[in-house]
């Protein structure tokens, strides 16, 4: 069977990729809106690029109100700017939320409507020139077709998916990432792995897209706890960003499952941020879905060094399950009660996330396929799950 892989056209990677990128941003257009968030203007973030862009005299405009994971709102607002502005293409520069709100604001400029129309829909006119750059090392937006927007209406992290969405050129300068506090470092490094882990576990997957997920999952096991310990560990951040992006890759050739789709819901109703949520998730999920594949967590547990000679692949495959409960672990995460969920609601709750759940159809592409019943369960036992980790903390 033949697969397509898709990538961004350019990746320009390394220490200062930013600075090196100049003749690139020359020729992407003549005014950029810039889409961020109001922190990276404060941490000086976001003039390491406008500073790149004032030496090469492109204009520019900062939308930097994209503080929280978008909405469509954001987007609305967005698209206006980018007309009233002039603007003949954008920049990302921050973590998912800003990277998917440039992809929205991209779509709706070129094919009108609202963003709240657009879940399931294909994209059909061509969008605007983008580029991402990522301040964290999680999400992978900077190499997928995906992004991710609130709609506030219905409550529902709608997922948008269409080759359209993938960037022009994506730019990965870790740097850019030293001040991430160890919290933001923790939880969207589980994105990346949870990507990679989902794509490689994915039906969806084949043999390109298995390359990078190994290669990110080799990445993130080496260096992950490195960069939460010590922040301005240069070597860790540095593959920590080249792992986001092999992780994104992956999961947008291959599919995220049955983690992402439940993780999704969660952030929609309780605010929780999505590294968080897909953390939480982890160890509930993967004792599901493990049964179905054993040989490929046994393969992981090779890539990672924890398998041993004379291990069996359950044994292998047990190895790998340990070895990410131990790293999750280390990472010193928060309880759904901590992020202030309270059981009667969640439970009220459950029957919606799992419909949502299925709506989006992550979780069909996990290899032991659940249906809606299932899902209902697996939130059920994800609860009860938390309930014996805090008293066992306690
Ligand atoms: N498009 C995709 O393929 C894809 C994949 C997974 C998740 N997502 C989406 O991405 C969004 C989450 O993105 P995220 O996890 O990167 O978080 P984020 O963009 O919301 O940022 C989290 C926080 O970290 C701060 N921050 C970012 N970079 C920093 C830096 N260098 N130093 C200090 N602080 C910094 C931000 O200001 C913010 O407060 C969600 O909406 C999620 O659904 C998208
Ligand atoms: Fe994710």
């Amino acid at each position: 069977m033949a697969n397509v892989f898709s990538i961004p056209r350019f990746v320009i990677s390394g220490e200062n990729a930013i600075n090196f990128s100049l003749d690139y941003f020359k020729k992407m257009g003549t005014k950029a809106l810039i889409v961020t968030d109001a922190s990276m203007v404060k941490f000086g973030i976001a003039k390491s690029l406008t500073d790149v862009l004032d030496e090469g005299k492109v204009s520019y405009y900062v939308y930097d109100e994209i503080n929280t994971e978008p909405t469509h709102v954001m987007i609305d607002k967005g698209v206006e700017l980018y007309k009233n502005e002039n603007c003949d293409f954008l920049i990302a520069i921050g973590g998912g939320s800003p990277m998917d709100a440039m992809k929205a604001i991209a779509a709706v400029y070129a094919n009108g409507g609202s963003i709240t129309e657009y879940m399931g829909k294909k994209i059909e006119k061509e969008l605007p020139c983008m580029c991402a750059i990522p301040t964290t090392s999680g999400t992978g937006s900077e190499a997928t077709k995906v992004s991710i927007i609130t709609n506030t209406d219905t409550e529902v992290k709608m997922l948008l998916i269409d080759p359209k969405l993938m960037v022009d050129y994506a730019i990965l300068d870790h740097t850019l990432t030293l001040s991430l506090p160890p919290s933001v470092t923790a939880t969207t490094g589980v994105d990346a792995l949870t990507h990679a882990l989902e794509a490689y576990t994915s039906k969806k997957a084949f043999s390109m897209s298995d390359s990078y997920a190994v290669s990110a999952i080799k990445r993130i096991y080496a260096n992950l706890l490195d960069a939460y310990k010590d922040g301005k560990n240069e070597s860790a951040r540095h593959e920590m960003s080249l792992a986001a992006f092999e992780a994104g890759a992956a999961f947008t050739n291959a599919s995220v499952h049955i983690i992402h789709g439940m993780s999704r819901p969660i952030g929609a109703l309780f605010h929780v941020p999505h590294g968080m949520s897909n953390a939480m998730l982890l160890k509930t999920c993967l004792e599901y879905f493990k049964t179905a594949v054993m040989p490929e967590l046994c393969e992981l547990a090779k890539a990672i060094g924890v398998y041993k000679d004379g291990m069996s692949v359950d044994e292998g495959a047990e190895a790998f399950v340990a070895a990410t409960h131990d790293l999750v672990n280390a990472l010193g995460l928060k309880s759904p009660m901590d992020c202030g969920i309270t059981k009667e609601v969640f439970f009220e709750k459950i029957p919606k996330m799992a419909a949502d759940a299925m709506t989006s159809g992550s979780p069909l592409n996990a290899r032991r396929t659940p249906a809606k019943e299932d899902l209902m369960e697996l939130y059920t036992k994800f609860w009860n799950d938390w309930e014996v980790i805090r008293a066992s903390r306690s």
